[in-house]
């Protein structure tokens, strides 16, 4: 496995490879748990090749503290995607990125407007500005997201689709833990507590899919399934219970008449978490 930190190292390997080989790509911020390794092993099982980037994007994050705390452990992630079979690890520091002078910018429009895009301004421009530089210096031919993030993947989907990208993107399953929380780098800084309640937020949207299986097509009452599920305590906060559209993203407020996604969003005290289900 080559582990490279500059865009002409990276250039140098693209170069030698055969011309019609498959290269799969894995972008993650690093701090590797179940749900990245599912996304490397779909790569790995569908490609020739197969690079993961490890880059804490600056330029997504809300607040500097979050950033600053990002879990960063990349001797543990080197040696997870060296067992894996990984081809190359691409792992370069901020300033090979973002160099002084660094302008330019990428957005979706509208589809930030919903979810997770309302708390957090600048976000998904940040995602979308370091997923284009990731495609354009790695040229996979298929990149690998996961469904735990539903509205980045769509984005993305949205992105490629706009500028007529020629790559596949692929949509993964999410990973879960055996109580049902999603996996996720945040998980680590749940209290016990929190981390006891947090795994109500899979089953309580799972209690609204049955409802939606037994048909239930009110989007208000399929929310209050959830509500009714979830443990909180008076630590704990709500951000929004969301019916929305996979296509457009936008909520549907009465009968749902087309596949739509349930997301969740809720502090276990200081810890964001986001989840969701698909209705269709
Ligand atoms: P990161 O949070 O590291 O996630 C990298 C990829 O792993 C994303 O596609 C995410 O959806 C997927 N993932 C995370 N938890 C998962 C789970 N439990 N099951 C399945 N897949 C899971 O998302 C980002 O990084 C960044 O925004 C990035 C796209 C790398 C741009 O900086």
């Amino acid at each position: 496995m080559k582990v490279l930190k500059t865009i002409s190292e990276y250039r140098a390997w693209h170069l030698q490879l055969p011309k019609k080989a498959n290269l799969g790509l894995v972008p993650t911020m690093g701090n590797l748990h179940l749900g990245h390794q599912s996304l490397i092993e779909a790569s790995l099982q569908n490609n020739e090749f197969t690079v993961v980037t490890l880059f804490v994007n600056q330029i997504q994050f809300n607040s500097s503290l979050d950033f600053e705390k990002y879990p960063r452990t990349l001797d543990a992630d080197l040696e997870l995607c060296q067992s894996l079979g990984v081809d190359v690890v691409f792992t370069p520091e901020h300033h090979e990125l973002y160099p002084k002078g660094h302008s330019t910018y990428c957005e979706v429009q509208n589809l930030d407007n919903y979810l997770c895009g309302l708390s957090r301004p600048g976000h998904f421009q940040g995602v979308c500005t370091i997923v284009l530089k990731l495609f354009n210096i790695t040229k996979p031919t298929t990149a690998y997201f996961g469904q735990k993030d539903f509205q980045q993947v769509r984005i993305i989907e949205q992105l490629v689709l706009d500028l007529n990208l020629e790559i596949t993107i692929s949509r993964e399953l999410i990973i879960r833990e055996a109580s049902g929380l999603a996996m996720s780098s945040r998980n680590l800084r749940l209290t016990e507590k929190e981390r006891e309640n947090s795994a109500s937020l899979f089953k309580a949207l799972s209690k609204a899919k049955l409802a939606y299986t037994n048909n239930e097509r009110e989007s208000e009452k399929l929310s209050q399934i959830v509500k009714e599920h979830l443990n909180l305590t008076s630590n704990d906060k709500i951000e929004y219970i969301t019916i929305a559209s996979q296509q457009s993203l936008q909520p549907l407020m009465e009968k749902i008449n087309e596949p739509v996604v349930l997301a969740i969003a809720v502090y276990y005290g200081k810890v964001r978490l986001i989840d969701n289900i698909i209705l269709e």
